[in-house]
């Protein structure tokens, strides 16, 4: 660094805030009426499989890569026998079924917005960032962005219901 851009820095160190934000005030260079209008503007819809044909790739997924998916990241907390909660509610069957459907697991209520029922659009965003597409769940994964395992992992729930 040049002994002049140091000399520069410590000038700007040296400012202190409130005095920025005070000639900010003067001359109008606020924040302004536009940006807070955006701020208000409601956040585009959580919607990581926009502009893809979602069955067509799903009528290719693999139900064993599935079931490898599954066995690695999902049954820690859920099980697949009917009836039986963990963590998280039994998945028997869960492909078409009622959001929030399971008798007796007591849900946040936080899937409602991606129902009425789990259909593999809804089953594709909610995997891919639980925490995004249904704020306030408490199904702790992160997610996974990678489609392929997205659609595997359905394509296994199921088929082993059948
Ligand atoms: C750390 C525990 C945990 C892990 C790991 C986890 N889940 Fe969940 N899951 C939950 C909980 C808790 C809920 C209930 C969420 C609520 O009520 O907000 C849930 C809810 C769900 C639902 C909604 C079911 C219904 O009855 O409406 C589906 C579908 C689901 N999980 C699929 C999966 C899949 C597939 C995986 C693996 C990729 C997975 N989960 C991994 C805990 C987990």
């Amino acid at each position: 660094m040049t002994p002049r851009a140091k000399a520069l820095l410590l000038c700007l160190m040296l400012v202190p805030a409130p005095a920025l934000a005070e000639t900010a005030r003067e001359t109008g260079q606020l924040p302004s009426a536009a940006d807070t209008l955006n701020h208000e503007a409601p956040p585009p819809a959580f919607d990581p499989d926009a502009g893809v044909d979602l069955l067509a790739l799903y009528a290719q997924a693999d139900p064993v890569a599935g079931e490898a998916y599954f066995t690695r990241r999902c049954q820690v907390c859920h099980s697949l026998d009917p009836n039986d909660n963990g963590v998280g509610p039994s998945l028997f069957d869960v492909v078409g079924m009622p959001v929030n459907g399971v008798q007796g697991y007591d849900y946040t209520g936080a899937l409602a917005r991606l129902g009425p029922v789990w259909d593999v659009a809804a089953l594709s965003r909610f995997l891919a960032r639980p925490s995004e597409a249904a704020p306030g769940t408490s199904m702790a994964f992160f997610g996974t962005q990678d489609r392929a395992d997205r659609l595997n992992v359905i394509r296994f729930l199921e088929e082993r219901a059948r």
